[in-house]
């Protein structure tokens, strides 16, 4: 009966429906008849227009049968849900879908062989149609279903579509190649769902952490349902009790889970027919964490503003020169090599023919010889020598136990570059390759762009009334500026996630919008609704407010609300979703923001464990969780200034702007906004708001030079002296505020005397050996990092390298 009701309307449909007048689309399709490939007019429409199914180009005279969203994307065309025959396209003359009398689907090409079938009998009237949700049903008369798309999909999910025991997504071979790729995403038998890298010549699971057992992961492995399936609103649940909800909860007129060619799973929506896609959830963040994605010999790093990239190791060549999946092979040409050569002959030999480079910050996951823990450098060099097949080891720094663990690899791959790594890859290659290379050869690939490049570049004019008040001006507006520029703000902090990184990727080239987890725009009223109106202030600043808020998908988020920010909404977008890219561990992560009107707010992940400041007022640190504190910091602002990204000065570092996460992980906040508030605009600047950042600045912010990085390694040595002597810098800049000294003077003044105080409070707090190793190098780093002149202080790496490295030395 709902059979033939649903008949009518669909009959109805077709007959008033203006599609049906102009004859260029079919509802459906029935016994006897065909669909043609030549005639492009020649498909099927599902009865709210949403979907159509025909005959795709997917390369030059090549066709698949597809469900696509019949509305393009302004980036992607066509967007395609389903496909018959993805590896085996037909001819673009002669090729049909015929639904036969006897009731099986075929697809021919050319006319002759039969390419895909849906296996199907029946001996009473079948008809063929696409449902408003995107399946494509062959239905008896009596509304039976013989056949549907939604079992059997390639590499996306539609709402309420199944994953099943029987199913699975697999990747397209790329954005243009609709052949079966690498990545695929399915129930394991251990009715886990996974995702699995089965390329060329290797195959790994990268998804969840395979380091991790599923009950870590948070799945089960008792629920052998097998089935996973997401909802209109956007939420995913699996009977492995993986489960999410995406960034954007609710309800949304379109959405598609797909494997995509890169390796990642996403959610994506759109709001409207015909809009642009938007990553709504992915399942790996950081997108250099998929297996194979660079090959083997090659390493995977982050580009910010460009995404991944990948670079075969020195020595090595892209095997195949368009498809990084094929990895990278020894350089053939004269010096080509083979790492056998250390099979034959004592290591004596080996010795003499190869050498090892030195990769800092480079990881290589898996592969392993096996574990060597406490070994020295050329300990774990000698057995990779001796070992015929070692390619090179990781050698990696265990900064608790003050031991280095060597790791031979017996293949490398799965690499990736990224400044949070605390290890070095040190690579075995013949001396005659080694000489050839300059010991700076591998960061070559890193040079900054002048794109990227964006110093800030800052003077104070030098006139004005002369003298003390001339002093205090000047004070004034450069510690106005700096304020202004990088904003006063406190707010506290959480992260469920510890490990969870975001990383964008390449998707953004390819004209998705945001790829990045959950980084997207909400609108005011989004906003106004988790912060229930803007009530819970939880911090307050020259740049903004910043509010407590709940998302509606139930995360706690600190939301700032900029009050200097008047540029442009293009403008403030291209700085903000620059701002959004950058993601390190020990750097507060932005989810978001909204511009509407004259609304410019940001949407961050909320600390409950306080800041630094408040942690050294109640003297709540030990000295170990101080140190890491120091180092967790000098990590943060490493990355923002080394990574080509010195435009991005913090500029505001203090203990109110270090945010602690568990485990005393610092996270360093309020990064990158001096881009997003006019600097022009410092005429409701008052010198009572200077208060918070007063003391933390550095001298060259008074004078006229220009700023930069080593500003912040100034504010940096003030942080960590805080840290050791337990006293403001605030309290000392005020008692001589009055006075008439120089600013200089009065900084030399106050830093000698820290000094002083940290020397003694180092003496009076004597632990063990092991303790008094870390204080003194923390006294160190401070004195070196508040040097007058900029350029005799350490850069971030080096402090970095300093605080970690220090016992070697
Ligand atoms: C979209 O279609 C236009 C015209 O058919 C074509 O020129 C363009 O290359 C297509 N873009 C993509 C990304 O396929
Ligand atoms: C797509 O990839 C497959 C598998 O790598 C390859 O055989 C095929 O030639 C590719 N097709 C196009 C159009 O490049
Ligand atoms: C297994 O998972 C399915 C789907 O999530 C759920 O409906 C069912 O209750 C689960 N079974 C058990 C025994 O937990
Ligand atoms: C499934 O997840 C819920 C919370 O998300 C948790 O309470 C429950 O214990 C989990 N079940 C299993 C079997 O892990
Ligand atoms: C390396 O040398 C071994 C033995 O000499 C040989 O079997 C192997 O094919 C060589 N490998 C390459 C890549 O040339
Ligand atoms: C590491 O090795 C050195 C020398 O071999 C030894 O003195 C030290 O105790 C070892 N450290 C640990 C933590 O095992
Ligand atoms: C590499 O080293 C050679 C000589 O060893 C030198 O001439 C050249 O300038 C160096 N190149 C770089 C980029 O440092
Ligand atoms: C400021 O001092 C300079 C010399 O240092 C002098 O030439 C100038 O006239 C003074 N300006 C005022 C306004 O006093
Ligand atoms: C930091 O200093 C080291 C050593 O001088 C140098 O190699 C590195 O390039 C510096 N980094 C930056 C970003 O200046
Ligand atoms: C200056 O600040 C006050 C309150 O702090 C505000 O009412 C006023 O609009 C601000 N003026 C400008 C130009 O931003």
């Amino acid at each position: 009966m709902a059979g033939t009701c649903f008949f009518l309307i669909l009959l109805s449909l077709a007959l008033f429906s203006p599609l049906a007048v102009s004859s260029a689309s079919y509802t459906d399709l029935s016994a006897g008849s065909s669909l043609s490939v030549e005639n492009p007019a020649d498909t099927l429409t599902s009865s709210n227009g949403m979907f159509s199914a025909g005959f795709f180009q997917v390369g030059e005279n090549a066709y698949s049968f597809a469900i696509w969203f019949t509305e393009p994307s302004p980036t992607h065309n066509l967007t395609v849900v389903w496909m018959s025959n993805r590896d085996q396209p037909v001819n673009g003359r002669g090729s049909k879908l015929i639904l036969q009398k006897d009731g099986n689907l075929i697809l021919t090409d050319a006319g002759k062989s039969t390419i895909w079938s849906s296996n199907t009998v029946s001996n009473s009237f079948t008809k063929l149609i696409l449902h408003d949700n995107g399946n494509l049903v062959l239905l008896t008369l009596q509304g039976l279903a013989l056949w549907e798309s939604f079992a059997s999909p390639t590499n996306t999910l539609l709402p309420q579509q199944p994953l099943t025991r029987n199913t699975k997504l697999i990747s397209s071979r790329s954005l243009t190649n609709y052949s079966s790729g690498f990545y695929s995403f399915y129930f394991d038998n251990d009715n886990t769902l996974r995702i699995l890298y089965s390329g060329p010549e290797l195959s790994s699971i990268y998804w969840p952490d395979p380091w991790r057992t599923s009950w870590e992961a948070g799945r089960s492995t008792y629920n052998n349902s097998r089935i996973a399936m997401f909802d209109h609103l956007g939420s995913l649940s699996a009977s492995d009790n993986f489960s999410i909800s995406s960034v954007d909860y609710g309800a949304k007129l379109q959405r598609i889970l797909k494997m995509d060619a890169d390796g990642n799973v996403r959610l994506y929506s759109r709001t409207q027919q015909g809009a642009t896609w938007v990553v709504s959830w992915q399942a790996i963040s950081v997108t250099c964490k998929i297996h194979g994605i660079c090959g083997a010999n090659s390493w995977c790093s982050h580009v910010p503003s460009f995404g991944r990239k990948c670079s075969c190791l020195p020595g090595y060549e892209m095997r195949n020169k368009v498809d990084w999946s094929y990895g990278c092979q020894p350089q053939p040409a004269g010096d080509h090599f083979n790492l056998s050569w250390s099979c034959t002959g004592t290591s004596t030999a080996a010795r003499y023919v190869f050498g090892f480079m030195h990769l800092p910050h480079v990881e290589f996951y898996g592969y392993d010889y096996g574990f060597y823990s406490n070994y020295t450098l050329e300990r774990c060099k000698v057995l990779c020598l001796e070992l015929c097949n070692c390619a090179g080891f990781q050698y990696k720094y265990a900064p608790w136990d003050g031991i280095h663990n060597c790791f031979p690899k017996v293949q490398l791959e799965n690499g990736r570059r990224t400044p949070g790594f605390d290890g070095d890859l040190y690579l075995k290659l013949p001396k005659s390759i080694l000489s050839s290379y300059n010991a700076s050869a591998e960061e070559s690939n890193y040079a900054c762009s002048d794109k990227l490049t964006r110093p800030l570049d800052r003077t104070y004019e030098k006139s004005g009334p002369n003298g003390s008040v001339k002093f205090m001006l000047k004070l004034a507006s450069g510690l106005g500026g700096a304020e202004i520029v990088c904003v006063f703000l406190v707010w506290y902090f959480v992260s469920r996630r510890t490990g969870r990184e975001r990383e964008d990727s390449e998707v953004v080239m390819h004209g998705y919008l945001h790829a990045a987890t959950g980084f997207r725009r909400f609108s005011y009223s989004e906003l106004k609704k988790a912060t229930r109106g803007f009530i819970e202030v939880i911090g307050r600043g020259g740049g903004g407010t910043v509010y407590k808020g709940l998302l509606s998908d139930q995360r706690v988020a600190a939301i700032k609300q900029l009050n200097g920010a008047n540029q442009g909404e293009a403008e403030f977008l291209a700085e903000v979703s620059l701002i959004g890219k950058l993601y390190h561990m020990n750097l507060i992560e932005m989810w978001g923001y909204c511009v509407e009107g004259k609304h410019r707010l940001l949407v961050y992940e909320y600390m409950e464990h306080g800041s630094l400041a408040e942690k050294l007022s109640s003297n709540g640190l030990d000295w170990k969780q101080k140190f890491e504190i120091a180092v967790g910091t000098a990590k943060g602002l490493a990355y923002l200034h080394e990574e080509c990204l010195e435009w991005v000065l913090h500029c505001d570092i203090k203990p109110q702007n270090i945010l602690l996460h568990s485990n005393y992980n610092p996270k360093v906040a309020d990064f990158g906004l001096s881009k997003l508030l006019n600097r022009g605009e410092q005429s409701n600047f008052s010198f009572s708001r200077v208060r918070g950042t007063r003391g933390y600045v550095a001298p060259e912010w008074v004078q006229n030079i220009r700023i930069t990085s080593k500003a912040d390694v100034y504010s940096y040595g003030i942080v960590v002296l805080e840290m050791l002597t337990g006293k403001s810098p605030a309290e000392s800049v005020q008692a001589i505020e009055g006075g008439e000294e120089t600013h200089e003077k009065m900084m030399v003044t106050w830093v000698r005397e820290k000094m002083n105080g940290a020397f003694a409070n180092a003496e009076s707090q004597k632990g063990d050996d092991y303790e008094q190793d870390r204080l003194e190098i923390l006294v160190k780093v401070a004195l070196q990092c508040l040097e007058e002149d900029k350029d005799a202080r350490p850069n971030m790496s080096q402090v970095v390298e300093m605080l970690l490295h220090h016992e070697n030395n």
